[in-house]
Parts: structure tokens; C-alpha cells; sequence
């Protein structure tokens, strides 16, 4: 610590916000320059190798659980302490998994499967207990309007996070190990104690070099991330960790969500908790604008879990691949599966190893994007049909358990009995 009382941070260049000639990586944009889309290998903070894969896989076996494409594919390809996470749990101490949702529009799409999914895997591999938090006030505060368009009121706000925690509990969580919170509504006295404390030790100058804030954002946003990153200190959860400061936290998330955390990591010391350890995935690009963009809820370009299967259909079947490669050397040169939107969805949505087969021969010019279509609308809307099935049944009493701030059902010590 500084002698202002200010923690010194790492310098510029090694900070979150990554952007190069090609690529823009911050929470609120996300956008390559590149056809071939986002160059993940500047993105990455540390490689998920063949031996930590094999470990997380050997944890989930033990528990009945099947090896998961999301790693086997590197969908999931960076971490940070990951391995700490793994080592201290087979000592027998547990952590929690801590992710989240800014709840922009009243559906959710299916690029925001890819976090929750592979979180349930996570929980029921491990046996942990998981919070989400619904960003609320990150959407009443964001100032992404178009032309003339007036800011979304808190109340909206507050209807599409009851849509959106509805779309979450259909994804299948556990309600016994589960606490869904939204910021208006829990901001209980330990989350808010915490949240001041790490903005005592961040400066507004850190804020806008890592966020890329500039002087005209209302100060809500600014204020914010510590609202988004104080969860991964356990005591923000009195009634699940009953004031325990050093509980290990896991969060699963895309790789533009880093940033929070890993400014976390360098003030844990001075609040006397734990780093939060990471877990990052890719993202699902946009049907408007290729792999250069995220597909973005509010923008069009998405596949939303409220689509029918003829809207589904319409959308797919509507996308026109760019076949043009882009020029380079040999070596370099894209492939056609590098650009082709619909080949990255099946790359995400499509578990079974056919997918290998596929791209082999989709990139020998054996089959063309049209072909794999028909595969894609037929695993879409498998995927989404079952999610409007299980949430016809998500009742407001169900919400309401899942919303409700009470003990979860965790062993800290798992094998020995010792509960929290
Ligand atoms: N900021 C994220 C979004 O815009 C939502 C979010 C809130 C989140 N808390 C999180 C994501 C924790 C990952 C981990 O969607």
C-alpha cells in the first residue's frame, strides 16, 4: 500500500482492456476488426492445458458427471488460480461459484447460455453452492441508447430481471444450493460494507484506464464495478457463509467480465479475503456482423430463447456466410470455418464429436454452410425447446425460493461434516 493509503496497481499495459489493431475487449464493447474474429490468444490470461482439463474432468467423473465440450473444445480457454481452486479442494475445503446477468431486454439469448451452462456443470461436478447476481443497476445506468431514445426506467428494469431469473431457473439449477440476487433489491449492510471497501482502495484514475471511462458517463457507472466484483468476497453472503471472509470463490464468465475480478485479486490482501479465481469462455458471435461482434441482446443479430422454431428457422436460414477468405500466406490464411457464424454456433451448441467430423469436411469444401443449417436449427431448437418447456413451469413461488437470502445447503469441509 501506498503511502496515500491507495494500493499501487499494475502498470498500464498489463491492464484488462486489450485492444490492438484488430481487437476491442472491454465489458461494454466487445469488437474485432478482423473477419477471422477475436484473437482469443491475446485475450488469454492462463492456458487451460491438457493437465488441469483432465483434472476438472476427473472431479466431474467421480461425481457422475459426463466429460463437458465446453473444455474439451477450449470454449472455455483461460483462467486465473484455477489450479488453486482444484488443489485445495481435493484437500477437502470447498468454495462457491459466483456469476451474473445484466438484465438489458426481457429474453435472454443463447450467447448467454454459454456461462450458465457450463456454472451448472461446474456446480454439480464440484457439489458447490452458486450466487447470481442480476446486474440491475448496471442496465439502469448503462448509456448504450440509440438516437433520442430515453433511458430505460428502473421499474422496466426490474420486470425484465423477473423474465430473465425465470429463463436462468429453466436452465436447471438446484434451489437448494442456489441464491439469485438482483442489486435492488440485496444490498444487505456485509455486500455494502464490502462494496465501500473496495472503492476506498480504487482510484477514479485506475477506473477509467482498465474500464475505459471517459469524463461524460454518469457517475453510476463508474461506481458500479465494485458493485459487480464485491460478491466474490464471501462475507457479501452472511446468511450462506455466516461472516467467513475466506471462502474461495470460482467465477465462470466470458472474457471481457475479467477486468472486475482481477483488480479483486490485487486488493484481497488488504480486505483479508481471498483472490477470486477465474474461469473464461470465448464469446458466441452475432448473426448481424460475423465473428467479429458478440451477439448482443439489445442489438439486432440474435437468437433469443423466446424465438419459435420458425423464428429460429428464419434466422438461421437467413444468415449468408461471407465465403470470401482473407488474403495472408499460406499459413495464415482464414479458413472457411474461421468466419462462418453458423459453424461457430454448431462449435458451441453441437456436444457430440460429429462436430469434428463436420468442420474436417466443411473446410475440405465437402459440405457448405447451407448443409450444416439444417443441423444447426435441429440442435437450436432441441436446446431452446427444452429451456420454454421447463420454464412453462418456473412459477413467482419459485422465483421467490430462488431469490430468497437464506443458509444454502454446503459443506465447507466437504468429507468431514463441518457446516458453515
Ligand atoms: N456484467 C455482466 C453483464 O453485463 C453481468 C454480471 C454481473 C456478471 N455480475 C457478474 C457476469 C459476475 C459474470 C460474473 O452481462
Amino acid at each position: 500500500m501506498a503511502a496515500d493509503g491507495n494500493v499501487r496497481f499494475k502498470p498500464v499495459e498489463e491492464s484488462c482492456s486489450s485492444e490492438d489493431e484488430t481487437d476491442k475487449v472491454t465489458p461494454f464493447i466487445a469488437k474485432s476488426k478482423s473477419k477471422r474474429g477475436f484473437k482469443y490468444e491475446k485475450l488469454i490470461k492462463n492456458e487451460i492445458d491438457d493437465n488441469l482439463r483432465s483434472k476438472i474432468e476427473e472431479i466431474g467423473r467421480k461425481n457422475g458427471k459426463p466429460v463437458n465440450h465446453f473444455l474439451k473444445r477450449g470454449i472455455f480457454f483461460s483462467h486465473r488460480d484455477m489450479e488453486k481452486i482444484l488443489d485445495s479442494y481435493e484437500k477437502g475445503e470447498s468454495f462457491y461459484l459466483y456469476t451474473g446477468r445484466g438484465p438489458s431486454t426481457k429474453s435472454m439469448h443463447i450467447g448467454h447460455l454459454i456461462p450458465f451452462m457450463f456454472t451448472r456443470w461446474l456446480q454439480e461436478a464440484f457439489d458447490v453452492p452458486l450466487v447470481i447476481q442480476m446486474s440491475d443497476d448496471e442496465k439502469y445506468f448503462s448509456e448504450d441508447l440509440q438516437n433520442g431514445e430515453e433511458p430505460v426506467s428502473i421499474e422496466t428494469i426490474r420486470e425484465q430481471t423477473r423474465e430473465n431469473v425465470k429463463d436462468i431457473i429453466a436452465l436447471g439449477f438446484d434451489v437448494n444450493k442456489t441464491f439469485i440476487f438482483s442489486n435492488f433489491e440485496y444490498m444487505c449492510p456485509e455486500y455494502y460494507k464490502n462494496i465501500c471497501r473496495v472503492q476506498r482502495l480504487i482510484k477514479l484514475s485506475r477506473m477509467k484506464i482498465v474500464f475505459d471511462f471517459d469524463d461524460n458517463g454518469n457517475i453510476g457507472k463508474i461506481n458500479f464495478p465494485a458493485i459487480q466484483a464485491a460478491p466474490c468476497f464471501s462475507s457479501s453472503f452472511p446468511h450462506i457463509f455466516h461472516g467467513k471472509r475466506d471462502v474461495p470463490c470460482l467465477v465462470p464468465c466470458a472474457i471481457d467480465q475479467d477486468c472486475y475480478f482481477d483488480l479483486m485479486r490485487e486488493i484481497a490482501i488488504k480486505l483479508d479475503c481471498k483472490k477470486p479465481a477465474l474461469i473464461h469462455s470465448k464469446f458466441v458471435p452475432s448473426l448481424v456482423g460475423g465473428v467479429r461482434y458478440k451477439m448482443s441482446a439489445s442489438k439486432p443479430g440474435s437468437i433469443l430463447l423466446t424465438d419459435t422454431n420458425e423464428e429460429i428457422e428464419t434466422k438461421i436460414n437467413e444468415y449468408n456466410a461471407d465465403p470470401i477468405p482473407e488474403r495472408g500466406s499460406r499459413d495464415n490464411r482464414s479458413k472457411k470455418s474461421d468466419v462462418d457464424v453458423i459453424y461457430h454456433y454448431l462449435y458451441y451448441f453441437m456436444k457430440s464429436d460429429e462436430f469434428d467430423t463436420l468442420k474436417t469436411k466443411y473446410d475440405n469444401d465437402e459440405i457448405q454452410s447451407d448443409d450444416l443449417k439444417s443441423e444447426l436449427i435441429k440442435i437450436l431448437k432441441t436446446i431452446i425447446g427444452e429451456i420454454r418447456q421447463r420454464r412453462k413451469q418456473v412459477t413467482d413461488e419459485m422465483v421467490k425460493r430462488f431469490m430468497t437470502p437464506r443458509p444454502l445447503n454446503y459443506k465447507y469441509k466437504h468429507g468431514s461434516n463441518e457446516i458453515l
